[in-house]
């Protein structure tokens, strides 16, 4: 195991379509790795979520973990390993939110997304699942999700004049439960 180096913005894999995981690959020792890897770099860095791209692998594989907020009566998302996932919106409304990114380090920015979405694809073990996420933990699913397809949150965003370096964001317009990047 090993905590890895994240790409920055500006570095092409970033930008690449991620390849599919062979299936039958994904018990093997280099799949296996590649999600410990991901989910030591996460922690290692406060991160609720990281792809496959931003440790230089152009997979399509991503790890998620939102911690619980009991205050908020909010459960939170176990650590989540998703590979070859697929991604289908079930709440088209939408919000729009800060996001973060560990690739394109000490910026925030708001974006509007649907506020539910549905995950499929398979687990570390090989086995398919779904699952359902909603509100902030739809957030960081779309997040990585678009990793996969070489895209960032600021190309996500509508209207730029919300993009805030960190130490201006903590300064003018941090809230507890919205300092999340992934
Ligand atoms: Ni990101």
């Amino acid at each position: 195991m090993a905590i890895r180096k994240v790409a920055r913005l500006g570095h092409p894999v970033l930008r690449q379509v991620a390849q599919p995981i062979p299936v039958n690959e994904i018990t093997m020792d280099p799949v296996q790795r590649l999600i410990r890897d991901l989910t030591e770099t996460m922690v290692e860095y406060d991160g609720v979520g990281l792809a496959a791209p931003q440790i230089f692998e152009p997979l399509r594989a991503f790890v998620m973990y939102v911690p619980p907020d009991p205050d908020a009566g909010f459960p939170g998302v176990p650590l989540t390993a998703w590979i070859n996932p697929r991604l289908t919106i079930r709440e088209g409304n939408t919000s729009l939110g800060w996001e973060g990114c560990l690739s394109i380090p000490d910026l925030r920015g708001k974006v509007e997304r649907p506020l539910a979405v549905e995950i499929s694809g398979l687990g570390p073990d090989g086995a398919e699942r779904t699952v359902r996420y909603e509100g902030f933990p739809a957030v960081v699913a779309q997040h990585e999700f678009d990793h996969l397809d070489g895209v960032v949150f600021l190309d996500r965003m509508k209207d730029m004049s919300t993009l805030t370096y960190l130490r201006e964001y903590e300064r003018y317009w941090h809230t507890i439960d919205e300092d999340e990047e992934g």
